[in-house]
């Protein structure tokens, strides 16, 4: 019976296992997770979303308590227009997420960065210029932009003395956006390497509207196979969402796939970067427990659980030290929802219902963003005799896509019980 090991992913010169770990932020996909992935000889996407603020908390660095300090006198300003990313800082913290990962790199895998268009950050073509240059500098084997059209970032790094050397991916969720971007790097002269098409069942923002259920990812990924056949186009593609188990994957490099991009499945490994006590909230949820919402200030909608801590919560706009959605005009949607907001006859703040407050609450942990099979997760596992469930290893989910036959899932060794 064909595996997923049975094939591999060629992109340019090198050649994969065709098994990509998706990028998740805020350091969901840690580097731990990544450069398993990579030592396993499969492709892992670091995020470099809120770098300077993963920077602080990984290296002790300063970066957002010196930009707090900078816009203190702003913090009870409703206009934010003013706060920017210092540049130089930005690029500081960023080649030092990604350089502290290359360093560690191991295996013939690669090690890609999973890079927002969305994440504004006050000026958003700059930061975003700045993010690029400094993953490309720091080493990084590829490049996968996400979140948006990106029909204007090729040319923000067409200088860089690794533009043609880097492999450049666009995730899309239908063959319109990705004609969209084939026609801005045409002029570029710098075709994607890749494709990432993402369907409608897959976690983080969805490219999709409240119709989004009315998708089908293996209609998207034909439609594109189609499109890039015809066009003679040579870039591999590779569907993301919803795709739980080796057999799954399988079924798509047969109908003509490079590769496929998962997620949902690494977010209970130990080596993932969600807190164990989330891990274990994913663990246990339930189908109605996964929903799909606007909460998210980036204008997307959003999949999570619905009992995510961030939902409904007040707290104040944290643009001075954070500011990550901010538009370059200095507006968030979450603003708008927190200052549309009244108070109680106490004169407390009411909980904000319309939107999150992504900067605070990803840093926290506190959105608890998950693929459509979250309630799957379960399966994977033992629970033990305590009722929690156990952990994987980043490299046992990632040998049981490689390996499984008909669906089936192996389950972990049983650890023995905690004292
Ligand atoms: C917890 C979580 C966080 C995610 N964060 C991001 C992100 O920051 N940027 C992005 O482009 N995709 C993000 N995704 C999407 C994944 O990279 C991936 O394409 C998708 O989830 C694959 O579907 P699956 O989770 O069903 O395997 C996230 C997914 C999950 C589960």
């Amino acid at each position: 019976m064909t595996v997923l090991n049975d094939f591999r992913l060629r992109l340019g010169d090198d050649e994969y296992l065709p098994l990509m770990l998706g990028g998740m932020g805020v350091d969901i996909s840690t580097a731990d997770l990544a450069l398993e992935a990579c030592r396993l000889g499969g492709i892992g996407h670091l995020s470099d979303a809120m770098a300077p603020w993963v920077s602080d908390r990984k290296f002790k660095t300063h970066f957002t308590k010196t930009k707090s300090g900078r816009y203190k006198f702003n913090r009870d300003n409703v206009d934010k227009s003013e706060i920017k990313f210092n540049l130089e800082e930005l690029y500081n913290a960023t080649l030092k997420v990604v350089s502290a990962a290359v360093e560690r790199k191991t295996g013939d895998g690669g090690l890609f960065i999973n890079v927002m268009e969305k994440l504004t950050m006050g000026a958003a073509a700059d930061t975003l210029g700045t993010r690029l240059r400094a993953a490309l500098d720091a080493g990084i084997d590829g490049i996968t932009l996400s979140a948006g059209l990106h029909n204007a970032t090729l040319k923000l790094i067409k200088d860089h003395p690794r533009f043609h050397e880097v492999k450049i991916g666009i995730i899309v969720s239908s063959v319109r956006a990705l004609k969209i971007f084939i026609r801005s790097a045409l002029k570029m002269d710098r075709l994607p390497d890749y494709a990432v098409v993402e369907g409608p069942l897959a976690g983080g923002h969805l490219g999709f509207g409240e119709d989004w259920a009315d998708f089908d990812l293996k209609k998207i990924v034909s439609e594109v196979l189609d499109y890039v056949k015809d066009e003679k186009l040579d870039i591999p593609v590779i569907p993301a969402g919803g795709i739980f188990t080796g057999t799954d994957a399988v079924e798509y490099m047969e109908m003509g796939c490079a590769a496929v991009q998962v997620a949902t499945r690494f977010t209970v490994t130990e080596e993932c970067g969600l807190p164990e006590r989330v891990k274990q909230r994913y663990l246990a949820a339930e189908e109605e427990d996964i929903v799909v919402n606007s909460l998210s200030a980036t204008g997307y909608l959003m999949r999570m659980l619905k009992y995510s801590p961030a939902i409904g919560s007040n707290y104040k706009p944290q643009c001075e030290p954070l500011g990550y959605t901010l538009s370059s005009q200095g507006t968030c949607l979450y603003l708008d929802a927190y200052h549309a907001t009244g108070f109680d006859e106490n004169g407390k703040k009411l909980p904000v219902e319309d939107k999150i407050c992504l900067c605070h609450h990803f840093g926290q942990h506190n959105v608890w963003t998950c693929g459509q099979n979250t309630y799957r997760l379960k399966d994977t596992t033992n629970k033990l005799p305590d009722g929690s469930y156990q952990l994987l290893t980043a490299e046992h989910v990632f040998n049981d896509y490689l390996y499984s036959e008909n669906h089936k899932i192996a389950l972990p060794e049983l650890q023995a019980v905690r004292a």
